[in-house]
């Protein structure tokens, strides 16, 4: 979801309200993607990258989480089903804060029952590291040759299934640490669009691009 400090830029406002509007964009987003029928959406709302960023901004993009996470009551009637990807929270290198993982395990159980669209955010998440941790756990198990589907059984929510198409907004034209084993054979869709501006026509080019 890049591009939420250019668009407050070109607004002449602060970097913070970029990602509050990227924020509420998402939740217009989950709507549409139900719409159109989508199983499965997996968005990146804050990396293992990303601690490195002003502290205040830091605070408020955690702030903006739980806020997500809290719009249980419109997931419900959506029938949306949130799940999450990041560092497990007991892992020496989580960096997860508690009012946050209290924020996800509550919203993982209040729609644990929705059998509609798997919402998945991205949250203290790494691609590399989630690679080491399945790899880690495969040989944990007595793993002594690693195949794929010891991996595939290791990343973080083996659940996920293989990403169609990849989105990335703002003009941004590379891969970043996400989903890299999950994307392999994924369509790549790119919109100069930033993110508090993606909207529906976005949203059908990215389908008509996974379904080329
Ligand atoms: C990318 O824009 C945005 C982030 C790293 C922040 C996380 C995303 C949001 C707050 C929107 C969705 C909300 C949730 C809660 C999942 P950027 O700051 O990199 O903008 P730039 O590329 O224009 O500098």
């Amino acid at each position: 979801m890049d591009g939420n400090g250019r668009w407050a830029r070109r607004r002449n406002l602060p970097r913070t309200a970029g990602h509050t509007e990227g924020e509420e964009n998402l939740a217009a987003v989950v709507r549409l993607a139900v719409k159109r029928e989508i199983g499965w959406l997996t968005v990146f709302g804050f990396s293992t990258e990303n601690w490195v960023r002003p502290r205040l901004e830091v605070r408020h993009i955690l702030g903006l989480h739980k806020k997500l996470f809290g719009r249980v009551a419109e997931l419900n009637e959506l029938n949306v089903r949130v799940q999450w990807i990041g560092r497990p929270f007991d892992s020496p290198e989580a960096r997860t804060p508690g009012y946050v993982q209290k924020a996800i395990i509550k919203a993982i159980n209040d729609t644990a029952a929705n059998t509609g669209m798997v919402l998945t955010v991205a949250f203290d998440y790494g691609s590399r590291a989630e690679i080491v941790h399945a790899a880690e756990a495969a040989v944990a198990g007595g793993c002594t040759r690693v195949t794929v589907e010891d991996l595939d059984k290791g990343m973080y929510l083996a659940e996920l299934p293989p990403v169609d198409v990849v989105v990335r907004t703002s003009g941004e034209r590379r891969i970043s640490n996400f989903l890299l084993w999950q994307s392999a054979g994924a369509r790549v869709y790119f919109t100069e669009q930033t993110w508090p501006d993606f909207g529906a026509p976005e949203l059908d080019a990215a389908i008509a691009v996974a379904r080329q």
